[in-house]
């Protein structure tokens, strides 16, 4: 077993990310010698980057924005999230070249565990249709939760991708407009970006149950107006800090053979503001 790893952290924009302090922590962990930098990188860069990498001695990196998808060409395997999400964020090189995986699902699911938020029975309310929603709907589905409802401003995204994962369980995808059916859901999942502008979709109450718990896949200031919306509503609402981790942890262990611990992590990461 290897005691030092040599890792980066591949996007456009990356100054402002929290994966080489996360990584870092992980290290320090499990008694691993961790050198992870952070490399602002086009698309277009990305063979050579990676390239540079692997010349350095590296044998991992994570993909962010814009590079998921076109990291999924430069990978001879995929993992099954990573198929189904159409997007990687996780690179791990061996003898025949990278395999490519997705844990930002998964990174989800294990914090939702964590949370002690149950999914399985579960109605899920998920408002945003656009990169991250794709990226969760399978692990979800895998799940088994009673339905998944997929409200978004582009209704027509939301039907697109309840149409792709419509094979792994009930979902439905509709438009912010749309009227309350059913029961309410237990869950809010919220993952639109309008929180960088400072604000949160606005979505009827009846959606949600009284008790429903509410994770929203911002963090920091993002995370501010659903923090503030749920409140006034007496609804338990949690940050997306614990998925980055999540997602992150799930990476680590693909390249060290050793998963960190999610709940020492975020002890000691201090609530960075994100810009
Ligand atoms: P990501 O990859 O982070 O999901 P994205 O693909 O740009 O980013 O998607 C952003 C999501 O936020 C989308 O669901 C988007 O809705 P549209 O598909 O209609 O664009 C949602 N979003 C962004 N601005 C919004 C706004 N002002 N009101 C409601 N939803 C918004």
């Amino acid at each position: 077993m290897t005691d030092s790893l040599r890792l980066a952290v591949f996007g456009d924009p990356i100054s402002h990310s929290l994966s080489p302090r996360i990584h870092s922590l992980f290290g320090q962990q499990l008694g691993l010698a961790v050198d992870y930098q952070a490399i602002r990188c086009t698309v277009q860069e990305l063979p050579q980057r990676l390239e540079e990498l692997v010349r350095a001695g590296g044998t991992g990196a994570n993909l962010t924005l814009p590079l998921k998808q076109a990291g999924l060409r430069l990978c001879r395997q995929l993992d099954l999230p990573a198929r189904l999400a159409r997007a990687v964020n996780t690179l791990s090189l061996d003898e025949q070249g990278w395999r490519g995986f997705n844990t930002d699902g998964p990174g989800l699911v294990l914090d939702l565990e964590r949370l002690g938020i149950r999914l399985g029975g579960t109605r899920i309310l998920i408002i945003g249709a656009g990169g991250a929603t794709a990226g969760i709907l399978a692990p979800l589905l895998e799940r088994r939760p009673a339905c998944i409802t997929l409200l978004n401003r582009t209704a027509e995204r939301a039907t697109l991708l309840a149409e792709r994962y419509g094979h792994l369980g009930q979902i439905l995808g509709l438009g912010l407009d749309a009227e309350p059916q059913g029961p309410p859901h237990d869950l809010l999942i919220q993952a639109t970006s309008l929180g960088h502008a400072g604000a949160m979709p606005v979505i009827a109450d009846d959606w949600l149950d009284q008790e429903a718990r509410v994770y929203d896949l911002n963090y920091g200031p993002a995370h501010e107006p659903v923090a503030r919306w749920a409140e006034s509503r007496g609804l338990a609402a949690h940050d997306g800090i614990g998925m980055l981790v999540g997602q992150a942890a799930l990476a680590f262990e693909i390249w060290s053979g050793q998963r960190p611990s999610i709940s020492a992590t975020l002890a000691e990461l201090p609530r960075l503001a994100i810009s």
